[in-house]
């Protein structure tokens, strides 16, 4: 079962917070008070609301977050679920400290997140395998030459992680006819119906990077994948790959990815994520040709369908059942 259960959110419905740095926290509310009509929810100071009195901020048990103060956490001592207004769950995990023992962590289990991060990773692969880029500074210059594009059935990806985001992306990918194959942490007991070839361990890992063109990173931020995509990772891919991260900055080391991009052993990235977001202005990433980059907007999170998606996971979570968005605390994601 789900091992937070004891303080899962049942009985009388109590107060809920929500704490978001996005410019749209008006809709966020909206959509949450149409979710869960039977709950009061207050907006936390920093997100467009009035700051909650000290005996205000004990009454909440739910808290919706995304990126929230240490301070949010201190206050509301009451807390049995945290809900992510995204897909990943390491911003509340890192105040793991603060939380009441027990509390459930809950991050967004939205299929349309996922579509959006399988839309991302798709148009950055086609671009690649298309000369996108080629074209673009052949267009400034005026430039009539063709290239054979690299063919999909040619051009294996290799998927590091395959949770929610991960499944939908290799779909995707393999109904656009690119040979996909997933690393996963460990062969889980759902491996056996995966239609995603699977490999594990480290060796495979080394192994599978040797012979894919393009990496694909979408593995949650923990102790054990912080730093992964560095030199000794990257001098695996073969000369030319391309490099795709929507996962988390914290995943790369941001120096070893440009020294791979000016040897040539990564011929293009596109990436959405940052070691330090937002991207400071003098980062060389900016400016680097080979590098297309994005805001961390691979995959934003819808108010509506997300708020849905969590409310049907505290529906579930209510009723003893696993929720879609479970966090396991231990394996950090
Ligand atoms: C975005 O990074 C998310 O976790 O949804």
């Amino acid at each position: 079962m789900t091992g937070g259960g004891s303080r899962a959110l049942s009985g009388t419905p109590g107060r809920s917070i929500l704490y978001t740095p996005w410019d749209n926290a008006a809709e966020w509310l909206a959509a949450l008070r149409a979710a869960l009509p039977d709950r009061p929810i207050d907006l936390w100071e920093g997100s467009g609301g009035a700051p909650p009195g000290p005996a205000q901020a004990a009454d909440y048990d739910l808290a919706f977050v995304w990126q929230a103060p240490e301070a949010l956490f201190e206050a509301c001592r009451g807390l049995r679920v945290v809900c992510s207004l995204g897909a990943g769950s390491d911003h509340i995990l890192r105040h793991r400290a603060k939380l009441p023992a027990g509390t459930a962590v809950l991050r967004a289990a939205d299929p349309l997140m996922a579509d959006r991060m399988a839309d991302y990773v798709l148009a950055a692969v086609l671009a690649f395998t298309q000369n996108h880029d080629l074209y673009r500074r052949q267009q400034a210059a005026r430039v009539w030459q063709r290239h054979a594009p690299r063919d999909a059935t040619a051009t294996p990806v290799g998927l590091l992680g395959l949770g929610r985001l991960g499944r939908r992306t290799a779909e995707k990918l393999q109904a656009a006819g690119f040979p996909v194959t997933a690393w996963v942490r460990s062969q889980r007991a759902a491996a056996a119906d995966s239609a995603v070839p699977l490999v594990s361990g480290e060796a495979a890992l080394a192994d599978l990077l040797g012979r894919v063109r393009v990496l694909v990173v979408l593995l949650p931020e923990t102790g054990a994948t912080r730093g992964l995509i560095a030199r000794p990772l990257l001098d695996r891919l073969p000369h030319g790959s391309l490099l795709v991260n929507p996962g988390r900055g914290g995943l790369m080391v941001e120096a070893d990815v440009l020294s791979a991009l000016d040897s040539g052993r990564l011929a293009a990235a596109a990436l959405d994520v940052f070691e330090t977001e937002p991207l400071p202005p003098d980062n060389p990433l900016w400016a680097h040709p080979a590098v297309t980059l994005t805001p961390h907007s691979a995959a934003i999170s819808d108010p509506v369908s997300v708020t849905q998606a969590l409310a049907a996971d505290l529906a579930r979570l209510a009723g003893g059942d696993r929720p879609d968005g479970w966090v396991d605390m231990a394996a950090g994601y």
